[in-house]
């Protein structure tokens, strides 16, 4: 079987795809799957090949339980770098995509839509849930229909934010419905891109203004005071499995791009000291929530846990982080579920 193991592309997320396909690589079972690296450049070339040297993919996996890297590391496909021609994924009977890609064109249905054209098999949620999942008004509106728990919101369009009166009156309706601090959000990004804390109202229009940058669609959220972040893993197709939950310690205030991928100062703990109620409503409202956008494969629910115990569904990621940061892995690796075995399962589940 060949595993085409696509990654990059024109996402905001570029670099956290390179990373999790660096680690993702140290897990693969290179006996069973011929492994062919396909990278999307930031103009959307395909290049076929990897620009990596094994040694930097064997540091970034050393925190994982991950195989020995002997096989691809003398892998040929690795050295390469030539254009990709899609003929040979076409109808494949023999092949099956992993698109580990974060983000706008990727996360998002669009490279979805572009595997289920070329009918070849691809892991993971295909376009509607990909679509949205990564969108997060759409997915709080499906959420709330299935008696998931949210903070309160209000969704922010471009167009209605171009006239004075307008903007003045979105601004008035947040301080009244929400308070301070909020969230505010793109509705679709990825990574905490464009994301800020707002303290006021008088930083509201300037923050709603920068995160316009990154969507027309933003999402102003009620920010839980001192909320602690939990995630769960989903894996499996029409009858997933949830894994342990996990907490995100952080040091600053809220976890960021830096945090996440740059500084490494975000720690993982696994599992999470929540009791046995909280830990069956996580799981449970994550299951509950990769069914309602029709999920497939894999997924990612974050949560907020509230001083009070309540918890609140964040965001689901229907292709979560593989990096050595990254949630995902270590959930199933502590619920029983090795790295090498996890990409294994999620090929298969992809090609049922
Ligand atoms: N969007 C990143 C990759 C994550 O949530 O893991
Ligand atoms: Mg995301």
């Amino acid at each position: 079987m060949k595993l085409y193991l696509m990654y990059g592309g024109r996402t905001v997320e570029h670099d956290v795809t390179v990373m999790s396909t660096r680690s993702a690589l140290g897990a693969i079972d290179y006996q069973k799957y011929q492994v062919i690296p396909v990278y999307i450049t930031h103009q959307a070339q395909f290049i076929k090949g990897l620009p990596l040297t094994a040694p930097v993919a064997a540091e970034i996996n050393l925190k994982l339980e991950v195989a020995d890297h002997a096989e691809w590391q003398a892998a040929p496909a690795l050295s390469l770098g030539t254009k990709f021609d899609f003929d040979e994924i076409t109808n494949a009977d023999d092949a099956v995509v992993f698109p580990m890609i974060h983000g706008t064109f990727g996360e998002d249905g669009t490279i979805q839509g572009l595997l289920e054209v070329l009918n070849v098999p691809y892991v993971g949620s295909e376009i509607r849930a990909s679509a949205v999942a990564m969108d997060k008004i759409m997915s709080k509106i499906i959420f709330d229909e299935f008696g998931i728990p949210q903070v309160p919101y209000v969704p922010v369009l471009a167009n209605h934010f171009e006239k004075a009166a307008d903007k003045q009156a979105i601004l008035d309706q947040i301080a009244e419905k929400l308070g301070f601090p909020v969230y505010v959000k793109p509705a679709n990004a990825g990574s905490s891109i464009g994301v800020s804390k707002c303290l006021d109202k008088e930083a509201l229009a300037a923050d709603i203004e920068a995160a316009f940058k990154y969507d027309d669609r933003v999402i102003v959220e009620f920010a839980v005071h001192k909320a602690r972040e939990l995630a769960v893993g989903i894996l499996g197709n029409n009858h997933p499995k949830a894994s342990i939950a996990g907490e995100i310690g952080k040091k600053q205030d809220f976890y960021d791009y830096e945090s996440k991928f740059v500084d490494g100062t975000t720690k993982l703990i696994i599992p999470a000291a929540i009791n046995g109620v909280q830990l069956a409503d996580v799981q449970k409202y994550a299951i509950t929530a990769f069914n309602a956008v029709g999920g497939a494969g894999l997924t990612r629910a974050d949560f907020f846990l509230a001083e009070d115990g309540q918890v609140y569904m964040n965001e689901i990621q229907t292709m979560p982080g593989f990096t050595e940061f990254s949630m995902y892995p270590y959930l199933w690796q502590a619920s029983g579920v090795s790295y090498p075995e996890l990409i294994d399962q999620l090929i298969q589940l992809g090609l049922e």
